[in-house]
Order: C-alpha cells, then structure tokens, then sequence
C-alpha cells in the first residue's frame, strides 16, 4: 500500500518534470489544426461538430474516421490529397501542419 503510493507520486512528479503535459500539448496542435481547417477545408466540408458540408459530395469531417482510420488520412495529406477528388484542390501542408489538421479530426470523431 504504501509502495503503491510512493509510486504514483513519482508517476504525478515525472508527468509535470517532462515539459507541457501531453494533454496540453495535444489541445494546442487540435487549435491549430482547427484553424487550418476552417482556413481551408471549410468552403466545402462540415468541419464541425454540426452542420452540413456546402459542397454535396464532400464528408463532413466528423464522420471521415468511418471511411478510413484517421491514420490513413495522414498518408494521403502527405502525399496531397488530390487523388479521388475532382473538385478539391491539391492542399499541400508540412508535416506540422497535417499533424494539427489529423489530431483535429481525431478530436471529432471522439
Ligand atoms: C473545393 C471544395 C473542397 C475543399 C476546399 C476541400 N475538399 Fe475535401 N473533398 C471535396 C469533395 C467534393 C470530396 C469528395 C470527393 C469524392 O468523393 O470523390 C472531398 C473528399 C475529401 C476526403 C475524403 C477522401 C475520399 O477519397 O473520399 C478527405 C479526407 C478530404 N476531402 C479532406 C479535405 C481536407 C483536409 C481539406 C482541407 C485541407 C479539404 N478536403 C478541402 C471537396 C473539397
């Protein structure tokens, strides 16, 4: 019992040691990804919670992890998601950029 705590006060410890807690961490890169989105991707898709994308064919963004695994997605931004899609221009982003957009639409589909 009282290994068990020491234990964990070390685990609490090293968490805040490490630099910006992981969770922190992640909220930022999903505001960045946010914007990028809003920036670029919204004139056609839902990129929310809500709502309906403006150009009929497009999916709305919460609902692409039930096309794909998000990790897929992350392949195809690196590689410019213009493949399949006539009427979506090549978006082309550093790996960054693509980061903050995945654990943006990952965030949706919790
Ligand atoms: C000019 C309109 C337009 C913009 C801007 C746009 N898209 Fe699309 N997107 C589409 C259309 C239309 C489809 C559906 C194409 C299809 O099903 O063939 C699509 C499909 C997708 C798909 C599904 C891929 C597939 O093969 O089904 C993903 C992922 C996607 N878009 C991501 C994005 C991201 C990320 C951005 C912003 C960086 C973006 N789109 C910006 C029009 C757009």
């Amino acid at each position: 019992m009282r290994h068990l705590t020491v234990s964990r006060i070390v685990a609490v410890v090293a968490v805040f040691a490490g630099g910006p807690p992981a969770l922190a961490g992640d909220n930022l890169q999903i505001a960045h990804g946010r914007k990028l989105v809003k920036a670029n991707c919204a004139r056609c898709h839902a990129t929310g919670l809500t709502g309906k994308s403006t150009h009929p064919d497009a999916p709305p963004f919460r609902r692409l992890h039930l096309r794909y695994p998000i990790e897929d997605l992350e392949e195809a931004l690196a590689e410019g998601i213009s493949t399949g899609h006539p009427d979506m221009p090549e978006f082309v982003a550093s790996p960054q950029q693509i980061g903050a957009i995945v654990a943006y639409i990952r965030s949706l589909s919790r």
